[in-house]
């Protein structure tokens, strides 16, 4: 085939529903996956682990280009991700790690080694990037650019319910102060901040069901591409 893969983008923060919709349209779709914020938090947590700084912006910016990280879909769709071999899936979908992850993510150093690792994950027959500035830096010409937003109370309330789902326990208000601090690092750094694009369509998703916001997605990505007829409804 000719030419690039195409590519949707789903950007926003984090609680608006991004994951599942993503998830839904790359096994709906038969594309590829990408989950950025994943490569951002197995950064912190390989740093973590040799016990660097979190603000030593050469040397976390050195483990991200050398990241030894594998991405396999297991049974029924679910994503392993092995770090150095090793199974972290879990371990890296804890409060901490995701505020960890924010702190390596204003490090422009570090989001330059992670650029390209990025942008290879654009593959036939196409790719689902999910994560804050897929629409504005990684894949500014994506032939959809969808942008989520949600009120932080009711992220607070999904990001609980998903957590508890898998026995992680954390109060809903500390929660809600965690997510506030991550979105106003996530929009005010200066790198790459969580914005849409002048060209992306936005949805806030406070009042809606998941199934309500991938048939939204559905009905865009339909408009907008030329989508084969064994995935057409
Ligand atoms: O999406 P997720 O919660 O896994 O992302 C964790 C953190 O990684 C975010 O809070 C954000 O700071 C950072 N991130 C980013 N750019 C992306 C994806 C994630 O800065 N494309």
């Amino acid at each position: 085939m000719n030419g690039m893969a195409p590519v949707i983008t789903v950007d926003g923060p984090g609680g608006v529903g991004k994951g599942t919709l993503c998830q839904w349209l790359a096994t709906r779709l038969g594309w590829r996956l990408l989950d950025s914020g994943a490569l951002y938090r197995l950064t912190a947590l390989a740093a973590q682990r040799r016990n660097l700084s979190l603000h030593d912006e050469p040397q976390v910016a050195a483990i991200a280009t050398g990241l030894d990280v594998e991405f396999s879909a297991g049974e029924n769709g679910i994503l392993h991700i092995r770090l150095e071999g090793e199974e972290v899936s879990a371990a890296i979908r804890s409060e901490p790690a995701g505020n960890a992850a924010s702190q390596v993510a204003a490090l422009p150093q570090v989001r330059a080694a992670l650029l390209q690792r990025q942008r290879d994950f654009r593959q036939w027959p196409g790719l689902i990037a999910d994560g804050r500035d897929m629409g504005t830096v990684v894949f500014p010409n994506a032939e959809l650019k969808l942008f989520l937003t949600a009120d932080p109370v009711e992220r607070a309330r999904r990001r609980h319910k998903q957590l508890s789902e898998n026995k992680m326990n954390v109060s809903l208000a500390a929660l809600e102060r965690e997510i506030a601090e991550r979105d106003a690092r996530d929009v005010h750094r200066a790198a790459a901040p969580l914005m849409p694009a002048a060209d992306a369509n936005i949805l806030d998703t406070t009042p809606m069901s998941i199934a309500q916001v991938c048939e939204w997605a559905w009905r865009q990505a339909r408009q907008r591409l030329e989508i084969p007829t064994q995935h057409r409804d």
